[in-house]
């Protein structure tokens, strides 16, 4: 085919948007497919339809071609996080706002490591973080960086905690590693915690093991008893915490720890005080389910993802500091990048993240907000949170079903009676296979159970129980 690569560089003038508008229609075009929240292939013919697809032919094709291959090959087969019974996870059909401006962002591609590559879009993340930090309650010293996900954020939180763990004892960790103390270093969370806690114990050499997970109650919320009694046991054993993080809206329940108290206990034992809000963050846009939270404006920091309860395309998450100077604690110099020379007001945060690189993300969430406005974001939210009370309620009045705990956000956690762990996958296994439901499947302290994970605002009431009917349907077949 004949093709000129000049054609293909995207350009602002009018010839180079005008090229870009009609190729975006066509990629728009590649998404139509028919419903359901999955096709049906099996894995091994998924497998060969995709790798059937020429990664990079010698001569290249014409782009609406290729599109509408895209679209017949992998948006056909993929998940549909639109559809009422993609449930399985924390996987959010995203908002119009925020995907159109997703292809201005790739089309502009600032990077925001750097004043000097993305001017305009440092100061709207800086604003943006401003804004969040203000929402949750923190001081005006408060601000903080975006990410590319809660795992990521976490990460980050507890590397500073580490860090500032450090500094306390006059230890430069960033040059010289971790001091000797830090085998006795502990990070204390409930047993509902994200294991991205975990993750970075084991990122940041301190060992998964320093990670001591703090009995739940059967809500899911972290026990403060439990809390106080572990507290004790480390100090017996001459055990430092310097880290407690408390977790708003876990992944299974939705739970929301009691943050007021978590963070005390952290105050008082000289620890960092980490609120892991990726999942519920976004109940601070409701005035309504905004009480949950209390207490999450005494942390030090805060996991908030974008991508979750906002609708977001991935990558949207952030992490806000109370304090924005502690992000000096990861601060390397760059001879390139950060020299710290640079004229008043040119801030580069590279020294506020552990990427270099990064996309401007800032910009779809500021789209979003500017366009729906706070109160259609809470609606949407408090919509679906009456959608799990709702599915709570159908479950609890079903005698094939029992629920784990009541609905603490979005989801909903239930048992079949009678069936065991393989009597669950076969039910979530047939019902993926079939393309019919991405159902969830979980443990909650050693009880397998399934889970619905309301995340589309466009659910409805009878879109639940026509999902409960499905999952009776299976057990019974
Ligand atoms: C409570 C909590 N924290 C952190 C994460 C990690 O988020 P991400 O998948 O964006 O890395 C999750 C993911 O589900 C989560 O539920």
């Amino acid at each position: 085919m004949n093709q000129d690569w000049r054609d293909f560089v995207v350009t602002v003038d009018q010839r180079g948007l005008a090229t870009l508008a009609s190729a975006a229609s066509a990629a728009v075009e590649s998404l139509a497919r028919p419903t359901g929240p999955r096709s049906n292939l099996t894995p091994a013919a998924l497998h060969e339809l995709i790798w059937s697809m020429e990664i990079c032919p010698e001569a290249g094709s014409d782009l609406a071609t290729v599109l509408a291959d895209l679209g017949e090959v992998v948006w056909k087969h993929g998940v549909v996080p639109s559809d009422p019974a993609c449930v399985a996870h924390l996987h959010p059909p995203t908002l119009i706002p925020a995907v159109v401006t997703e292809l201005a962002i790739a089309a502009s591609n600032q990077s925001m490591d750097s004043w000097d590559q993305s001017p305009s879009g440092t100061e709207v993340e800086l604003h943006l973080m401003s804004w969040l930090a203000h929402l949750i309650g923190m001081p005006t010293s408060a601000s903080g960086i975006m990410t590319s996900g809660g795992t990521a954020s976490n990460i980050l939180a507890m590397t500073l905690a580490r860090s500032w763990a450090a500094q306390r004892i006059g230890f430069d960790v960033l040059k010289t590693g971790l001091p000797e103390q830090a085998s006795r270093w502990r990070i204390l969370c409930s047993d509902q915690a994200h294991f991205s806690v975990q993750r970075a114990a084991a990122q940041l050499g301190l060992g998964r093991d320093a990670v001591v997970a703090v009995a739940s109650e059967s809500s899911g919320v972290l026990s403060v008893a439990e809390l106080d009694e572990t507290l004790t046991k480390l100090s017996d054993e001459n055990l430092e915490p310097i880290a407690v993080i408390a977790t708003a809206g876990t992944t299974d329940l939705g739970a929301i720890d009691p943050l007021h108290e978590v963070g005390q206990r952290a105050r008082d034992h000289g620890a960092w005080f980490h609120v892991d809000a990726a999942v519920a963050g976004a109940l601070l846009l409701s005035d309504r389910l905004r009480p949950q939270l209390a207490g999450i404006e005494f942390a030090d920091s805060v996991t908030i993802d974008f991508h979750k309860l906002w609708w977001q395309p991935f990558n949207a998450s952030s992490l806000i500091l109370s304090d924005a100077q502690q992000f000096d604690l990861l601060r390397v110099k760059s001879n390139y990048l950060d020299r710290g020379d640079e004229l008043e007001g040119m801030i580069n945060l590279v020294g506020r993240s552990l990427d270099t690189s990064r996309r401007f993300d800032a910009a779809k969430v500021v789209a979003t907000l500017r366009t729906l406005g706070r109160r259609s974001m809470a609606s949407m939210l408090e919509h679906l949170v009456d959608v799990a009370l709702f599915a709570g309620e159908r479950i609890e009045g079903n005698p094939q079903l029992e629920l784990v705990a009541p609905p603490a956000s979005v989801m909903c956690v239930f048992e079949v009676r009678g069936a065991n762990r393989d009597d669950l996958r076969r039910i979530q296994q047939r019902l993926l296979a079939r393309g019919e439901m991405v159902l969830g499947r979980t443990e909650i302290k050693g009880r397998p159970a399934l889970k619905f994970t309301f995340m589309n605002p466009l659910t409805t009431f009878d879109d639940v129980e026509r999902l409960i009917a499905m999952v009776t349907a299976e057990i019974d077949s």
